[in-house]
Order: structure tokens, then sequence, then C-alpha cells
């Protein structure tokens, strides 16, 4: 017997997530010929860290009417779920985001990419949450002791079913909805960024959470594609390392992105549910601002002014994991920024936003360092403007002094946000 759907929305009520609209100021309208007159975004995916539509525009907007070249190409190198992907597509910019994380680039390519008609596959999912529970779970043990044993015996039954759908567009749509049901049907500690158990947490039906954020989906692809009407879509997203871009020399006239900050995500732990529902790997080496996992450095990977007195001694060096993170993400900024010297024409503008945290009760001055890289790699002009500030944040603005998890009303612990602009 199929499992019974008691979740619905009610008559008239909103999905939990409206789409977010920001108006482009008519100076940009007169450069950019294709664009609409405001940018819309959907929701899409709790992941973390997403640009909001009046940050994202802002950004795009800066960079087409400030450099010094007409700006027809634009790269995302860190382009998490495709925001500036999305967004520069609606203003006639040809787009191209590079994201490492399988997840990241799923949801990008679900958002360009849509599938055809968004409510059939939003009932495709329908059907799928109503299969009835397998005998016994096939997931792995770690994910059902997350689930419970009804979700993961029904996750059991549900994959298979979806590996046999043939459409890519509809199989990537599920997909997302599968993974942005995962958490809220488990024990995981809601707001937590790290993989902590609520023990007192039943998780909520695998079905229920299936069938809303599947229709929660519909209406963002379906905002988003409303969004594009007579502007050609030129966009793409590549699962790739921000280390080593796959472009020509000279290829992009501008790039707007969100670096990972210094150990603020760990962007395979944070959806760590998904990756092993999935199989996905979890390239964590790869990844710029991880915590642990870092070797020494030779001694002449200089640090930037900002991070030395951090370095020397809160993080005491080389003797701890943060002493190691920071001057390997140090080591991997030089690294991405030689690479976006590189691919950025001459004339064009990088525009790069970057927050400055508070540890301890001392600013971490990242924006500084950030910009001192940014002159390193041959930019020019290197300045930081405060940014947009939305009501959707890159980082919420501190942690919650009793728990630690990250809250939007920690008042204490502050997050000032900036971008860092450079000349090519
Ligand atoms: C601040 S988030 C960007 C979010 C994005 N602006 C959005 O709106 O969804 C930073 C992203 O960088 C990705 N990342 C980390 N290391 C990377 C690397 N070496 N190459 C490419 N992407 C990387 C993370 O997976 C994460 O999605």
């Amino acid at each position: 017997m199929a499992t019974e759907l008691t979740w619905a929305w009610e008559p008239g009520e909103q999905p939990a997530f409206t789409p977010r609209h920001a108006t482009v100021p008519r100076l940009a309208l007169e450069r950019l010929h294709r664009a609409r007159d405001h940018v819309v975004l959907g929701w899409f995916h709790r992941y973390p860290a997403r640009f909001a539509a009046e940050v994202v525009t802002d950004m795009l907007v800066r960079v087409v009417t400030e450099a010094r070249r007409p700006v027809a190409r634009v790269l995302d190198p860190f382009c998490g779920t495709g925001s500036v992907v999305a967004a520069g597509r609606q203003l006639g910019l040809a787009a191209i985001g590079l994201e490492l994380s399988t997840l990241g680039v799923t949801v990008g390519r679900l958002r360009l990419d849509p599938p055809a008609d968004p409510w059939t596959a939003a009932a495709a999912c329908e059907r799928l949450a109503a299969i009835p529970p397998a005998v016994e779970s096939r997931v792995e043990p770690e994910l059902a002791d997350w689930l419970g044993t009804a979700n993961a015996r029904h996750l059991t039954a549900i994959k298979p079913a979806l590996d046999e759908i043939e459409d890519e567009r509809t199989r990537r749509f599920i997909t997302v909805a599968v993974s942005q049901s995962l958490r809220p049907s488990s024990r995981w500690l809601p707001g937590s960024v790290k993989a902590t158990a609520d023990p007192r947490r039943d998780p909520i039906p695998l079905a229920h959470s299936l069938v809303r954020w599947a229709r929660q989906l519909a209406r963002d692809c379906e905002t988003e594609r409303n969004a594009l009407t007579g502007v050609p879509s030129e966009a793409a997203i590549v699962h790739g390392n921000a280390r080593k871009l796959p472009l020509a020399d000279g290829g992009v006239d501008a790039i707007v992105t969100s670096p990972p900050y210094f150990i603020t995500y760990d962007y395979f732990e944070i959806q760590r549910l998904s990756y092993l529902a999935f199989g996905w790997p979890m390239p964590r080496r790869d990844q710029i601002g991880a915590k642990y996992g870092h070797h020494p450095l030779p001694a002449s990977v200089a640090l930037p002014e900002a991070f030395r007195s951090w370095y020397e001694h809160e993080f005491r060096a080389e003797r701890t994991f943060l002493g190691r993170a920071l001057r390997a993400y140090t080591q991997d900024l030089r690294t991405h920024l030689a690479e976006a010297a590189r691919v950025v024409a001459p004339g064009g503008l990088v525009a790069y936003s970057v927050a400055n945290s508070v540890r301890a009760g001392r600013v971490f001055d990242l924006v500084s360092g950030f910009a001192e890289l940014l002159g390193e790699a041959g930019f020019a002009d290197v300045h930081a403007l405060p940014r947009v500030q939305a009501g959707r944040r890159i980082l919420p603005p501190g942690r919650d002094v009793r728990s630690g998890r990250f809250s939007s009303d920690a008042g204490r612990a502050g997050v000032r946000e900036y971008i860092v602009f450079g000349q090519r």
C-alpha cells in the first residue's frame, strides 16, 4: 500500500521562502542592453552562504559600470548554488560558474536548466514520496541513524526509483528535493553547521518533506525561468577546483564571487546527509579554507600583514591545526588569485565578497589580508567597500553565546561584510 501523504499546502498558504527581487539601476541598464530592470532569485536549497539577490545584483552592476572595458563575460569561481550565474544571465551577460561540491553543482545546474515543466517534476517527486517503504533499510548505517528507521526504509525504496527516471532534468530536480529534505527529516540539530544530533528531535516523515520541498523547487524554477523572457541564456556551471581555472588567458571580463572564508563552513560536513545518501565524493583536501588536515608549510610561505599576529599568537603558528590552516588558506588563495589574474582580460574588474569576523573578542581582518593578496597577484586599485546588507546574509551576524551555533540574533559576535575590488 502507498504511504499516505498528510502534509499539503493550505489554501492561500505561501511556500516557505519567497523569491527575492533586486532593482537594476538605470545607469547599469544603459550599458546592459539586454538586461531586465530587476533581478529575481529563487530560494532553491538551504545551501550555506548563498548570495541574496540584492547583493549579487549590486556586485554585478558595479563591475559592469566601473570596469575599464565592456563586460560581457563574467565568472564566479566559487559559485555554490549558481546565484551569480543566474543573476548574470538575467542581466544579459554570458556567465560561467565553477564549484567544487557536487551538491552546489547539482543545485546550480537545476536552476539554469530546470525540467521543461517544473510542476510535472514536482508531481513526479510526489509519486516517489508515495512509494511504500522498503521492508528493511539499505542506506548507510550512519545515515539510517540520522533519519530513523521509518525514513531510512523509505529512502531505501525511493533511491532506485529515482535512479530509473530517464529525464536528466527531472532526476536532478528530485535529487535536490531529496537533498533538501534529509536534514528536516533527520535528528540533525536545526541550524547546526556541524553534524550534531538532537536526541529529542522526532524526524519529520520523509514523504512530507519531499512534497513540501518539491513544490518550493517548482516555484523557484518557474520564477527564474520566467525572469529569462527575451534574454539569451548563455550560462554554464563547471565542476572543478578554483585553483586551476579551465579558461583561456583573458577569457572573462570580470569575476564576481564569494570565496570560502577562513574555517567558517565545511561545505561537505554541513550537507553530510546528502553526501551519504547519494555517495558523492567529498574532496575535503581541495576545499579552500578547511579547518583540519593541513601539513606544515615551508617558512617561505609568507602571510599577509593582517594575518601575522593571529598566526603567531592566537593560533600558535605551525603547532596548532589553526595555524597550519591559516597558512594553507593563504597559499590556496594565492594559487587561485594567480589564476584569476590570468583569466581576467586587461581592464576587467574582480569583486570578492569577504567578511571580517570577531573571534575571541578580536577582529579577524580577513578583508585586509585578502586585499593584500589581491595586490600581490597583480591587481591594481585594490579597495574594499562595505557590502549591501541584505536580509539574507553570507554569514549570520554571529554565534549563539551558549550553544556556539550560528544565530541570526547573537548580537555580540559581529560580522562585517565587504566587497574587495581589484582592477586587471
Ligand atoms: C561562500 S560559498 C559561495 C556561495 C554562492 N555565492 C551562492 O550564492 O550559492 C563558497 C563556495 O566555494 C566552494 N569551494 C570551496 N573550495 C573550492 C575550490 N577549491 N574550488 C571551487 N569551489 C570551492 C564551496 O563548496 C562553496 O560552495
